[in-house]
């Protein structure tokens, strides 16, 4: 066994695994990346690790320098993320939630020390996104690191996760990723097409208005800066729609080869499927998908134990990503 000197080094070199038994094709090999092994849970540990050191490199965070807070508006796996490395850097986080969140993803974020500030269900994150510019506003002593615009968030993929895929998996084809901030498929997307130029970059996100775990639709209005300021629209090859039950019923299937993960896992994994049933007979290929998190602060959904309709219902009223 490895010894190491703080949880923050187990950040990053999770375990790629092979998923081929569900390919539709024989001669389409499909990996997924399991994020869910780092330590506060998922994909988001690496961006959170890169956002603070950052802030640190650039001195809007100093280390040891009491009464320093941060403001983020997260209801998912940033928040939680961030608050793991803010305790265990010493720094005070405030996080504006949705009231309307899964129960799972409070009591994560209360168990790292993170104080909760409620902004109105009805207006969903994008009504915590607006309340945390407001407060940040009036605060100017308070840190906002704003993933969506953050450069360190791709950074953290370019430098990481992107290196890690081409050297588990050399003969990877085709890169298939969901998109939230888009720091992922940046990140990896300008990685591996830097080092291999045929790789195919696509990106899966749920119908416009439509809700799955973590990713959202370009078509929505909102359309992250860094997907701008990294030439998303150039680096994408193809986007894909999954639609919430399909990343359900493929949360579901990836148990089959014993994986226990979250629904965008699902998503991305129903993208994985499409896109190798669009390789032509005969040709072979490598998929390479994330598995951004593990299954268990989705529990509440019912994802594998109620039927698939009152999961998508139940996913409509309560935001649990
Ligand atoms: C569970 C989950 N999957 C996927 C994503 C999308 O990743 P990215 O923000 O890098 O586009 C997120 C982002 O918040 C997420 O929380």
């Amino acid at each position: 066994m490895t010894r190491y000197a703080s949880v923050l080094d187990l950040i990053g070199s999770t375990p790629v695994v092979d998923v081929s038994a569900l390919s539709p094709k024989a001669n389409v090999a499909i990996l997924t990346k399991l994020e869910g092994r780092n330590p506060a849970g998922s994909v988001k540990d690496r961006v959170a690790l890169s956002l603070v050191d950052a802030a640190e490199r650039e001195g809007r965070l100093v280390r040891g320098r009491p009464g320093q807070t941060l403001i983020e508006p997260s209801s998912g796996n940033t928040g939680i993320a961030l608050a793991m490395v803010c305790r265990l850097r010493g720094y005070e986080l405030t996080v504006v939630l949705p009231t309307n969140v899964s129960p799972e993803r409070r009591q994560l974020l209360m168990a790292w020390g993170a104080r909760i500030i409620d902004s109105p269900g009805a207006e969903g994150s994008n009504g915590a996104v607006r309340l945390a510019r407001r407060l940040a506003d009036e605060h100017p002593e308070w840190v906002f690191l704003y993933q969506y615009a953050n450069p360190a968030n791709p950074a953290a993929h370019y430098a990481t996760t992107g290196p890690e895929i081409l050297a588990d998996v050399p003969e990877v084809t085709h890169f298939v990723a969901g998109l939230g901030t888009s720091g992922t498929l940046m990140g990896v997307g300008h990685y591996l097409k830097e080092h291999r130029p045929s790789v195919q970059v696509w990106a899966v996100e749920p119908p416009s208005g439509e809700l799955v775990d973590g990713l959202r639709s370009l078509d929505d209005g909102y359309i992250p800066p860094i997907f701008v300021d990294q030439g998303g629209a150039a680096l994408l090859d193809r986007k894909v729609v999954v639609r919430p039950r399909e990343s359900i019923e493929w949360t579901r299937r990836l148990t089959d080869v014993g994986l226990f993960v979250g629904l965008s896992a699902g998503a991305t994994m129903a993208g994985a499927i499409k896109c190798a049933k669009e390789i032509p007979d005969g040709q072979s290929a490598t998929i390479v998908t994330i598995a951004s998190d593990d299954g268990w602060k989705y529990l509440s959904t019912g994802a594998w134990s109620d039927d698939v309709d009152s999961v998508v219902e139940r996913a409509r009223r309560i935001i649990y990503f």
